[in-house]
Order: C-alpha cells, then structure tokens, then sequence
C-alpha cells in the first residue's frame, strides 16, 4: 500500500532527511587516513542522538549499529569496524534518523585521497544517474521511468554493473514503505507516481560485474569480483513538475571541498 504525504508531513520528513544531511556533513568533515569506521559511527550516534532524534538502522531486522559504512568492495550494510580507512578507498557512509515520528535515510560516497581516475569516474557517474532518476520522480510518470533512467545512464553508458538484488523504496512512517524503486528496469512500467509520494532514491553501481554476495554476518554485501562499488541516495517528494529533493548535498559537497584528505571528483 502507498502512503502519499500531505504538506505538513513532507516538511516534518524535510526535517528529517535534513538532519541526515547535517549528520554526514558532520562525517565528511572527520575524514582522513588512519580513522576508523567504528569511531565515525559513534560520532553519528551522538550526533543523532543530540539533535533529538532516534538512529532509525540500530536493531532494524537485528542490525547492530548506527550507520552503514561501506568500504571499497562492500555495496551496503557494511558493519562499521576497528579497519583505518587508508589512502585511496572510498566509503559510502549511509545514514537514517526518526525525527518526530518520521524517517530520514540517505547516503553520499567519498574518496580518502585518490582511488584513481576509473573510480572517480564511477563515482561522478553514480551521482550523476541518481540526479536522472529524480528527473523522473514527477507525477503522471512510472517508477520504471527512474529505474530505467538510472540503468541506461549506468550499465548502456559506461557499462557498470546495475545491483539487482537490492532497490530503493518509499520513505515515511516505516523505513521502507511501497513502492520499491530499482535501479533496472523498464520505462513506463511499474506503479505510476502521485504528488506526496516520498520516495528513497539508492542507485548502487559496482565497477565491474553487477552480481553480489552477502557474507556471513549476514549483512555486508560485496561485490563477486571484488572491484569497487558507490552507492549515493536521496529522499525526495513526487511533485507535478519536478521532484522536491528533501535531502541536501550541498552542505556535504561543501565539506568535502574544503577537507583536504578528501577527493572531490568533479560534479
Ligand atoms: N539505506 C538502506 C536502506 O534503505 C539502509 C538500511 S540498513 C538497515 O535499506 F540496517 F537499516 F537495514
Ligand atoms: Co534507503
């Protein structure tokens, strides 16, 4: 069943996407060799927890920790860990809060120095394709019109893997709500999108092959070749002539910018 949002709902779950942003503007800033994963996601707890708000992922189906922080092979779900993030890695960091009763979930891949030119380019790329997917989040059109936006932009265009097996998903109450949002598929298929409707928009693109496995924590997934993934995602809100985009990179680019541990691999 989909929940559309009315307009008082939509500016409580802006608030929430926001504080989302805040938190990985706040992450982004603390990067650099030698830090850990663990450590950036107690930072994110506080964070949280600070701004009056509740970390939606802790004990969500058993999951133990505050954030995903995903390194190089892992897609998502990465466990944060004792590892120090080194030269050349990147990370996606991928965040939810409940703010006032409603959820906030998004994600922003970085690169600690220079992962080297063709990952660079999977990342401009993978926030490229999201960007094309939120064309299409406007009313009248299908959720096959993102899914397949974010696919020819990807896998046609530079043939990157498309991860099949996990997809992005409506945002509200719940975590993830209907209707689930692929990253493949066909365009004008799927169900077709209303004003209100709040969508978590996840494209996560692997640099070679698009199949995965998940290890034996039974969280952390990785790509079966071991090349690199990058995962970007925002919540946005389906509107008549362009989608409200509720997350905010802005302040996150900003921060990254001006960090210079970080590679800021070009818009
Ligand atoms: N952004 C991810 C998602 O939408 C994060 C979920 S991780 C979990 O599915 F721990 F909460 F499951
Ligand atoms: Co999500």
């Amino acid at each position: 069943m989909i929940h559309y949002k009315s307009a008082e709902e939509i500016e409580k779950m802006r608030q929430s996407a926001l504080l989302v942003s805040k938190t990985l503007a706040v992450v982004t800033a603390l990067l650099k060799p030698g830090i850990t994963t663990l450590s950036i996601d107690k930072v994110i707890g506080e964070f949280i927890a600070d701004h009056h708000a509740i970390p939606s992922f802790l004990h969500y189906n058993g999951y133990p920790f505050n954030s995903c922080i995903s390194v190089n092979d892992v897609v998502v779900h990465g466990f944060p860990n004792k590892t120090e993030l080194r030269e050349g890695d990147i990370i996606s960091v991928d965040i939810g809060v409940i703010l006032d009763g409603w959820h906030g979930d998004h994600a922003y891949t970085f690169s600690i120095g220079n992962p080297g030119e063709e990952v660079l380019q999977l990342i401009r790329v993978t926030k490229e394709s999201l960007y094309k997917g939120i064309e299409k989040a406007v009313a009248g059109n299908r959720i096959g019109d993102i899914s397949f936006a974010i696919q020819e932009h990807t896998e046609k265009r530079y043939g990157y893997g498309v991860v099949r097996e996990l997809v992005g998903h409506g945002l509200g109450r719940e975590l993830h709500e209907d209707p689930q949002v692929p990253n493949y598929g066909k365009r004008g298929s799927g169900s077709k999108m209303k004003e209100g409707l709040v969508l978590a928009i996840e494209p996560m693109i692997n640099l070679g092959v698009k199949e995965v496995f998940t290890e034996s924590d039974g969280w952390t997934v990785r790509t079966k070749d071991g090349k690199p993934s990058v995962h970007f995602e925002h919540d946005v809100c389906v509107r008549k002539t362009k989608a409200d985009i509720l997350s905010d990179y802005s302040i996150i680019e900003k921060a990254e910018k001006e960090n210079p541990n970080l590679f800021y691999p070009g818009q």
